[in-house]
């Protein structure tokens, strides 16, 4: 343990409680497909210390420390402090946590039987936002970012018999952070997913890439990466039901590359969601995961999946759990939510605003339905500092190693509404070399909101990102925050990119059984005339190749203030909170069902 810097704020008052940070440490690089690896789950009630002065860093809470004597003086307990749900936010399990931002802290015992040949990880699915990870009274390391999974290696420190994992979280927003301080969502703080033990071998399968080569219909390209080991290693990629298996060697860094040929795949698409098992193994490993083939591509201003063009029946989705509130993060919810979005008639699915649980991710892959991902590069983020970026990249990265295997993922987004400004210029084409580096196969993307006028009626999407992005998004509230609903009536839309665009936000509020004229805001009446207005407008744009409109569930959000309407949510649902269906919601699935009928193929 390294206590790198005891911080006194240069303080006109008495110094503070000191506190003794200890030197950060990064985790170790993900093991790749959790679901399908051998894991014992830490999931359940864990003892809670709340921490608003960050006193249980000097007080060394990571330590568990149970009084010898009766002398003894020791100012905290957890097994006497109360219980937080694992996994679940902190602000919807107590109501002093409801708008509790700052440090508070989990411990967890658990009975662990070590095993020969086995190298345990601690995993976990995401913790908002700033995480510092204790096994058995040892830093592990810490880890930034809210909404990505993140391990530590624990051969060392997982012993046999009684373990206790101390976890310092701090939800704390920050002007550097990403998201930075000011965002229309909540800021649930606390262990979001689940925790578990992952067990791999020593030598493992660390992580791989098995998709359909770029611009492929007919063959696979990928990687495997082997950690654990130092010699070449010989990896089989066995893909049963198509009659495949190849084998590739490892260099020295444990890394091999592959291109074959795959003849005749049953090719993944929304209507036809055929999941293949895929078998990896070698280096005294083996992994099975359930992998779709399918292409994603442009031509011009059209999206095209396997080849031929598509147009994504899309609506935008909140990590907010149906009925309860707070954080998504159970196959129910996951069910709950895309059972909604397929009812709506959708194909496609925007996860805003950042990546969500891994669950929601692989459900998609199964109900074909395609996803738009997203890291939470969010409204005025520090464009110009060094660490901002590099946590936009991590976050990136730990995004795309999750999911790069998932068919259904075609978009990767690397903000939302930023300004136009040479710093996030700077900034996004960064990103999106990360990006495409990682993952060459999927399409890039960006919401914009800034546009120029051409004359009175027509708005021109010239954002400089889209420059930078592969697929154009757009978020537009004309008849919600700008003009009124027959505006859209004469606007018109042009740009000068050949390139498709996604309406990824327009919407309006409207509580549940609201009702009025429609041309009063705040109604259900007035929520519904503006989607058919918009949808109107929308129908006539010929580079027009998706819409996600915002959103399908109501969600919470601090800024959300109008008492007896917003009640601190935003209530652009098409579903309320309690799952109640508004009227805009079949303005929009009969505008699906029309698009749907029209793109079938002739029978
Ligand atoms: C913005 C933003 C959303 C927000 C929405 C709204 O476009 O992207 O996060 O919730 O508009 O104002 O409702």
């Amino acid at each position: 343990m390294i206590f790198a810097s005891i911080h006194v704020s240069a303080s006109p008052f008495p110094a503070p409680q000191l506190t003794a940070a200890p030197e950060s440490k990064p985790p170790q690089d993900l093991v790749a497909n959790v679901p399908n690896r051998t894991t014992i789950s830490l999931d359940g009630t864990w003892r809670a210390i709340v921490d608003p002065y960050e006193g249980g860093l000097h007080s060394r809470f990571f330590e568990n420390h149970k009084v010898k004597n009766k002398q003894e003086l020791l100012e905290y307990d957890f097994d006497l402090s109360p219980g937080l749900k694992v996994p679940g936010d902190w602000n919807m399990q107590r109501d002093s946590l409801y708008f509790y931002e700052g440090p508070l802290w989990y411990k967890y015992s658990f009975d662990y039987k070590k095993k020969d040949g086995i190298r345990p990880f601690l995993y976990f699915g995401a913790a908002n936002y700033f995480t510092r990870v204790y096994l058995n009274g040892h830093f592990l390391g810490d880890h930034t970012g809210g909404y990505t999974p993140f391990n530590f290696d624990v051969s060392d420190t997982l012993v046999d018999g009684d373990n206790f994992v101390v976890v310092e979280v701090n939800n704390t927003r920050h002007a550097d952070g990403v998201p930075t301080l000011n965002t229309d969502w909540w800021n649930y703080g606390g262990i979001t997913r689940d925790v578990e033990i992952v067990e791999v071998p020593k030598t493992y399968i660390q992580d791989y890439f098995v998709q359909l080569a770029k611009g492929s219909l007919d063959s696979i390209a990928g990687w495997v990466k082997v950690a654990g080991t130092s010699g070449a290693q010989a990896v089989t990629i066995d893909i049963p039901e198509a009659n495949i298996k190849q084998t590739v060697t490892t260099d020295a860094d444990g890394k091999g590359t592959f291109q074959f040929p795959a003849q005749k795949l049953d090719l993944w698409s929304p209507e036809n969601p055929k999941l293949y098992k895929v078998v990896l193994s070698g280096a005294g490993d083996s992994v099975t995961d359930q992998i779709g083939f399918r292409s994603i591509s442009t031509s011009g201003d059209k999206i095209l999946l396997n080849g031929k063009p598509i147009f994504l029946r899309g609506i935008s989705i909140h990590e907010e759990a149906p009925f309860r509130g707070g954080r998504a993060f159970s196959s129910e919810d996951d069910a709950t939510l895309l059972g909604w979005a397929k009812e709506l008639g959708c194909n496609f699915v925007r996860l805003a605003h950042y990546p969500h649980h891994e669950s929601m991710v692989r459900a998609a892959d199964r109900m074909g339905l395609l996803v738009w991902s997203e890291i939470p590069v969010y409204w005025s983020i520090d464009w110009k500092n060094p660490g901002t970026l590099d946590n936009a990249k991590n976050q990136l990265r730990e995004e795309i190693s999750r999911d790069h295997n998932r068919a259904a993922v075609i978009l990767w987004s690397l903000g939302n509404e930023t300004p136009i400004n040479a710093g996030r210029t700077a900034f996004f084409t960064q990103t999106a070399a990360e990006a495409r580096a990682m993952d060459p196969t999927r399409l890039l993307t960006a919401a914009m909101n800034v546009t120029t006028k051409q004359g009175e009626d027509t708005r021109v999407i010239d954002d400089p990102l889209g420059q930078i992005v592969d697929v154009l998004g757009l978020n537009e509230y004309i008849g919600w925050y700008e003009h009124s609903i027959d505006t859209t009536d004469h606007t018109h839309w042009t740009t000068p990119y050949d390139k498709p665009l996604i309406v990824s936000e327009f919407g309006a509020d409207a509580p549940f059984n609201r009702h009025g004229a429609a041309d009063e805001r705040w109604t259900e009446e007035y929520q519904a005339d503006l989607y058919k207005h918009q949808l109107a407008m929308w129908s006539k744009v010929p580079f027009l190749a998706g819409m996600s409109p915002w959103v399908l569930m109501d969600f919470q959000s601090p800024v959300r203030q109008l008492p007896q309407v917003q009640d601190f949510h935003n209530r652009k649902g098409l579903v309320s909170d309690r799952g109640q269906r508004k009227e805009a919601f079949y303005v929009l699935q009969n505008f699906y069902k029309e698009k749907a009928a029209a793109a079938a193929p002739a029978q």
